[in-house]
C-alpha cells in the first residue's frame, strides 16, 4: 500500500465505535502500519476549541451556525491533519466526519440535504473517505449507554435521534459502496471481526 487511507466511524452517540476505532487502530499498528486516530470536531489545535462551543456553549446556537461549525472544524482537520497524513502514506481512522453531518444536522435537525452535502464537499475540497462503517443502534440502547450527563448534542431528545439513525442508513443506501453498516448489537469481539474484514479489504 503506497498511498494511505482514510477511514470514518461513524453513528449515533453510544453506538460503541469510539471503543472499536480504537481496536482498530491497535489492530493495524501491530501489523506495522502508520496509524492516524482523530475525530470531529475536537483534533487537536483549534479543533479543541471549536468541539468546546459546539458541545458546552449554553446560549442559543441556531441550526446554520451549528452546521457552519461543524464544517469549519472539517475544512481546518482535512487540511491540516488529514490530508496531509493519508498523502504521506498513513493510515487515518477518524470518528465522525461528513455523514455526521448529513445526519444530525440534516436527517436530525432538518437542514437541507442537498445543501449539507454541497457544503460538505466544499469544506472537504471533495475528498470523501475510502471506507465509512456506520454502526447502527437501536435509540433506546442508544440513549441508555448516554447516561444522564449528556452534552448540547445528547440533549436533542429520542425524536431527533431516531432521525439520525435513519439518516445513517439512507446514506448507507445512497453510497453501498463506500459505507457499510453494522449492527452494534453484537459482541465488542464479533462487531471488531466485522470492522477488521471491512478495513483488510482495503490494505
Ligand atoms: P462526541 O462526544 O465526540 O460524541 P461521540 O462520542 O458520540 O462521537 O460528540 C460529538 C457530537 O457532535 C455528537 O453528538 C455528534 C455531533 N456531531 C454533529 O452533530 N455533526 C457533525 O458534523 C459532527 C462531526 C458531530
Amino acid at each position: 500500500m503506497s498511498k494511505g487511507l482514510f477511514i470514518t466511524f461513524e453513528g449515533a452517540d453510544g453506538c460503541g465505535k469510539t471503543t472499536q476505532i480504537k481496536l482498530a487502530a491497535e489492530y493495524l499498528k501491530n501489523k506495522g502500519y502508520d496509524v492516524i486516530l482523530t475525530r470531529e470536531p475536537g483534533a487537536k489545535g483549534l479543533g479543541e476549541q471549536l468541539r468546546e462551543i459546539l458541545l458546552n456553549y449554553d446560549g442559543i446556537v441556531s441550526d446554520r451556525c451549528e452546521s457552519f461549525l461543524f464544517l469549519a472544524d472539517r475544512a481546518q482537520h482535512i487540511d491540516t491533519i488529514v490530508v496531509p497524513a493519508v498523502d504521506a502514506g498513513k493510515i487515518v481512522l477518524c470518528d465522525r466526519h461528513i455523514d455526521s453531518t448529513v445526519a444530525y444536522q440534516g436527517y436530525g435537525r432538518g437542514q437541507d440535504i442537498e445543501q449539507i452535502n454541497k457544503l460538505n464537499m466544499i469544506a472537504t475540497n471533495n475528498r470523501k473517505p475510502d471506507l465509512t462503517i456506520v454502526f447502527d443502534i437501536d435509540v433506546e440502547t442508544s440513549m441508555s449507554r448516554v447516561g444522564s450527563e449528556k452534552d448540547r448534542m445528547e440533549s436533542s431528545g429520542t425524536e431527533f435521534f431516531n432521525k439520525v439513525r435513519h439518516g445513517y442508513l439512507e446514506i448507507a443506501k445512497q453510497e453501498p459502496q463506500r459505507v457499510r453498516v453494522l449492527d452494534s448489537a453484537k459482541s465488542i469481539e464479533e462487531i471488531h471481526e466485522s470492522v477488521i474484514k471491512l478495513i483488510n479489504s482495503l490494505v
